[in-house]
């Protein structure tokens, strides 16, 4: 597959960008160190700062890779990170990715995940030729994420049973996904 990286995307109120390692502090701050952001991820509330530098630092070496891709959502105006949104699992051979993301709860119900979840849809898309699939799951405990799912135009698949692990425990796992074709009908 033709892979473009992670570049800077634009919206109406947000700025998506790649981490820098000085971003540990805010990205700790904002969502790595409270358990509610937490909740419903698959790793776990970081201790310390320290601990969020360590996985930025890793991060940040992984943009060489053209595969990768990895932003930092920042409010127009402010440079700071309030949340991620990334590609967390890619299959080459159905040509789809899985988007994961989170926000600190502080900018929560303003928007702005469906917002960030549409516009890394239509880059993907632009960029990637080959690219067929995107998806996204969610516990079906956490009904909020689900939400970002349908506002950002992706289609309700179903329920895989007891197939995922989070700071829960096992959940039944609630399925999105848009298809290239779904943006041309
Ligand atoms: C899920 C999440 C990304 C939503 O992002 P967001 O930018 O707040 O999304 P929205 O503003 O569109 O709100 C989505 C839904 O959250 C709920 N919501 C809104 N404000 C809320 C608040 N302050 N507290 C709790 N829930 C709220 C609403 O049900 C809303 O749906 P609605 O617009 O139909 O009423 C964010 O809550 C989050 O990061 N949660 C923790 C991490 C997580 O669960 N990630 C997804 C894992 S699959």
């Amino acid at each position: 597959m033709n892979t473009i990286g992670t570049k800077t995307i634009e919206t109406d109120r947000l700025i998506l960008r790649r981490y820098v390692v000085e971003d540990a502090d805010d990205m700790y701050a904002n969502w790595t160190s409270d358990p509610e952001v937490t909740k419903f991820m698959p790793w776990p509330t970081h201790e310390s700062a320290e601990m969020t530098r360590s996985i930025l630092e890793e991060w940040v070496s992984y943009y060489d890779d053209p595969r990768t891709y990895n932003w930092g959502i920042t409010l127009k105006g402010e440079g700071h990170v309030i949340g991620n949104i990334a590609v967390v699992e890619r299959d080459e051979r159905t040509c789809s990715y899985e988007i994961g993301y989170c926000l600190g709860q502080a900018y929560w119900g303003r928007g702005i995940m469906p917002e960030a979840l549409r516009a890394v849809i239509a880059y993907l898309f632009e960029g990637e030729s080959d690219l067929n699939r995107i998806y996204a799951t969610h516990d079906v405990a956490n009904a909020k994420s689900g939400r970002v799912m349908q506002k950002a135009g992706m289609h309700f698949e179903g329920v895989l049973r007891a197939s995922k692990r989070n700071n829960q425990g096992i959940h039944d796992t609630a399925y999105y996904s848009v298809l290239r074709s779904d943006l041309t009908q």
